[in-house]
């Protein structure tokens, strides 16, 4: 989904690049500490499952606050249990009027819930899923709380809040580190003459330029006309 409701792609490869902090106790984990290993490069390297918990001492350890997390996303960098789980996971809400950039991420599926609020998702699975006109196929669902969708791993997809109240989700992944890749903005960080073949030669030059520096940082963009039929100033 979203990662973090506003933040940009330079905020989440670093909150993904987080150290671990828990001390580590065992034998291993003092040879790999002397090698100034992070404790979720600890646990990778761990033999067994009964090595991983005993790196992880403190029942605290166990506990993943999406209160207080700078970034609301669990992964094995961030939160190390899930190490060896194959899962990460994500809590975190839609702005009013605010649509997230179409992404994919590559190493996972997504479980989208909607916990509270209004949430449109727009998805195209892959080449070759195609609509009754043979047309690329874009599922649409309309979710409200209690209801869920999913995102196949590689899929592009986006989220749309139409609504002036804020929407709350969870998300869910089989990965222990999904990632996101923003389609628009790493297509155009191919060269020129990539981007203009790409596009059938009917943008090029300046204009390539354009759209790419066009192209907002950030995860979530505003809906201009929701924006004005809710009364809410631009953020
Ligand atoms: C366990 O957690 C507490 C509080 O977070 C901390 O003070 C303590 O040092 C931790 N113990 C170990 C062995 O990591
Ligand atoms: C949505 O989440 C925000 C931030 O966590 C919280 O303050 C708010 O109460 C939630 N809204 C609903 C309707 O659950």
């Amino acid at each position: 989904m979203l990662l973090n409701t506003l933040s940009t792609t330079a905020a989440l490869a670093l909150a993904l690049a987080l150290p671990a902090s828990a001390a580590p106790t065992s034998q291993i984990s003092k040879r790999a500490a002397a090698n100034d290993l992070s404790l979720t490069a600890q646990l990778k390297l761990a033999s067994t499952a009964t090595e991983r918990f005993a790196l992880l001492p403190n029942d605290s350890d166990f506990i993943f606050d999406f209160t207080t997390a700078q970034t609301p996303i669990a992964t094995s960098q961030n939160f190390p249990p899930l190490v060896g789980t194959g899962l990460s996971f994500n809590m975190g809400s839609l702005p009013a009027c605010s649509m997230s950039f179409v992404h994919l991420h590559p190493r996972a599926t997504e479980l989208l819930t909607l916990t509270s609020g209004h949430v449109l998702t727009e998805m195209i699975p892959e080449a070759g899923v195609v609509d009754a006109e043979g047309k690329a196929r874009v599922i649409k669902t309309s979710l409200t709380a209690g209801q869920m969708t999913v995102f196949p791993q590689g899929s592009f997809h986006t989220q749309v809040n139409p609504e002036c109240e804020v929407a709350n989700f969870t998300a869910a992944f089989n990965s222990e580190e999904f990632a996101v890749g923003m389609v628009a903005r790493q297509m155009f960080g191919f060269g020129d003459d990539v981007v203009a073949a790409s596009f059938g030669g009917v943008i090029a030059g300046e204009d390539i330029e354009k759209v790419r520096q066009a192209i907002p940082e950030s995860l979530a963009i505003e809906v201009e006309g929701c924006l004005s039929k809710c009364g809410i100033e631009k953020r």
